[in-house]
């Protein structure tokens, strides 16, 4: 009876380890570089593109149609008010404009239209300049 015991602790002990294995590449659907990104900066612990983790699916983000610079904005400066239902995520400061700038750009591709990009108008430059500005003027 002792021997069985030890096969079933060793199959179970195997078992844990490939439990351990699937949960650090669950990241099929993620592109190598904003896996790595993702990993280097950690926001792999909290968000896939297609799931709800402890935050939500960038593909839910995406919907939000923010500009690129805004999601940049809001890894700085998140506004869990946003996302009723989720803890607050914590302020990302440690990334550098251009990684965050590379994963916002990428979190908008996920909104289901592949290429996205060619929302509105792609004529327009930029037309993120004119909020900014409204709020420096003094009545
Ligand atoms: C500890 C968990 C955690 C980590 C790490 C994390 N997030 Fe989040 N994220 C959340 C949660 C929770 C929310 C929703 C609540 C909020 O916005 O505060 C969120 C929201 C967001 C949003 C939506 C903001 C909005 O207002 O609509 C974006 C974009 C985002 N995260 C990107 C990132 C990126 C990029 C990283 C890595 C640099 C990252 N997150 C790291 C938990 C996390």
């Amino acid at each position: 009876m002792k021997k069985s015991f030890g096969f079933l602790l060793a199959t179970v002990a195997l078992t844990v380890v490939s439990f351990g294995v699937n949960a650090q590449a669950p990241t099929a659907d993620i592109p190598a570089e904003m896996n790595a990104l993702m990993s280097k900066y950690t926001c792999i612990a909290c968000h896939r593109p297609n799931q709800r983790l402890v935050g939500p699916a960038y593909t839910d983000v995406a919907k939000k149609n923010y500009t690129n610079e805004k999601i940049v904005e809001l890894i700085y400066n998140p506004v869990p008010a946003n996302w009723p239902g989720y803890p607050p995520m914590a302020a990302m400061k440690q990334v550098p404009k251009e990684d965050a700038l590379k994963l916002a750009v990428w979190i908008n591709s996920l909104d289901g239209t592949p290429g996205g990009g060619s929302k509105s108008s792609s004529t327009k430059k930029s037309s993120s300049s004119s909020s900014k500005t409204k709020t420096t003027k003094k009545a």
